[in-house]
């Protein structure tokens, strides 16, 4: 069977494109009972052995997302914790791994699966069954200041900064990152080297502010990751590019970030002077973009 993945960079940044010269299988009726193999634990000071609890779900009583099921069992089971606000995606909690995958259980579709398995993302400490400790994920994600930093200019807040479309259309399939940790809690260098690696999610912003036309701290960013472990433990395995649920290319936002450290890529000038509004009249004056 001849399958073409093609990955393409115009509009939406990073959508993927699958063909295939089969048509896709048929989806089999199985009817609306699931077997839910849930991951349960009550924490490091119950001193009680981790378990698998399973749970008979009848999912026409639902919705079709994995977090409507979770939100049905725990209906059943009041004491059954998970993470979850916006329900559409946006706030990143709901991740859980799903047959195996990491995904956010509020766009998955439950599966047409006779049993359902449900795990916390792997390789994180378990606070409570789903539940996972993420400060160790955040300590990276902060350590890359994902902020805009100016130098040449006054207190941010005063105006607004300028950039060019072609500017800004470089951080599309970056800035859409939630924050979810799927692709880092799938990476096997994130597993094996966390400490020191910083992993796909913290890397992808890190490219993102570095890219920023706004951003002045170019060269003190670069410095900062210039060493063998905090980009360079990347092996472009790819796990973090499959298991995104925004579908964003986190691989190849590293690729891009390690020509910008070892100095083969330079950042590109913005094409318009990001503080253009600071002198100028009253303030719709100043947000208007020529
Ligand atoms: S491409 Fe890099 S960051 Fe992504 S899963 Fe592989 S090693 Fe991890
Ligand atoms: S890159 Fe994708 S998987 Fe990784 S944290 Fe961002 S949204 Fe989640
Ligand atoms: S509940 Fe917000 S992303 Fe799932």
């Amino acid at each position: 069977m001849l399958r073409i993945y093609k990955w393409h960079s115009e509009l939406r940044g990073i959508g993927r494109i699958f063909y295939s010269h089969k048509p896709p299988a048929p989806v089999k009726d199985i009817g609306p009972r699931r077997v839910f193999k849930v991951y349960r634990f009550e924490g490091i000071d119950s001193r009680k052995e981790p378990t698998i609890q399973t749970f008979d779900v009848d999912v026409s009583t639902c919705g079709k997302m994995v977090l409507d099921a979770m939100i049905k069992i725990k209906d059943m089971d009041p004491t059954f914790s998970f993470r979850r606000s916006c329900r559409e995606g946006i706030c990143g909690s709901c991740a859980v791994n799903l047959q195996g995958r990491n995904c956010l259980a509020c766009i998955t579709l439950i599966p047409q699966s006779k049993v359902v398995n449900l795990y916390p993302i792997p390789h994180m400490y378990v606070m409570r069954d789903l539940i996972v400790d993420m400060t160790h994920f955040f300590n990276g994600y902060n350590s890359i200041r994902p902020y805009i930093i100016r130098k040449t200019q006054g207190p941010i807040g005063q105006y607004q900064y300028a950039q060019s479309m072609r500017d800004n259309l470089k951080m599309i399939g970056l800035y859409e990152c939630v924050l979810c940790s799927c692709c880092a809690t799938a990476c096997p260098s994130y597993w094996w080297n966390g400490r020191r690696f910083l992993g796909p999610a913290s890397l992808l912003h890190a490219y993102r502010w570095i890219i920023d036309s706004r951003d002045e701290d170019t060269e003190q960013r670069l410095k900062d990751l210039r060493d063998d472990f905090k980009a360079f433990r990347c092996h472009t395995i790819m796990n973090c590019t499959l298991d995104c649920p925004k579908g964003l290319h986190p691989a190849q936002a590293i690729a891009k970030l390690k020509l910008l450290i070892s100095g083969l890529q330079k950042k590109e000038n913005p094409d318009m002077d990001p503080s253009r509004f600071a002198s100028s009249g009253d303030w719709t004056q100043k947000c208007k973009i020529k």
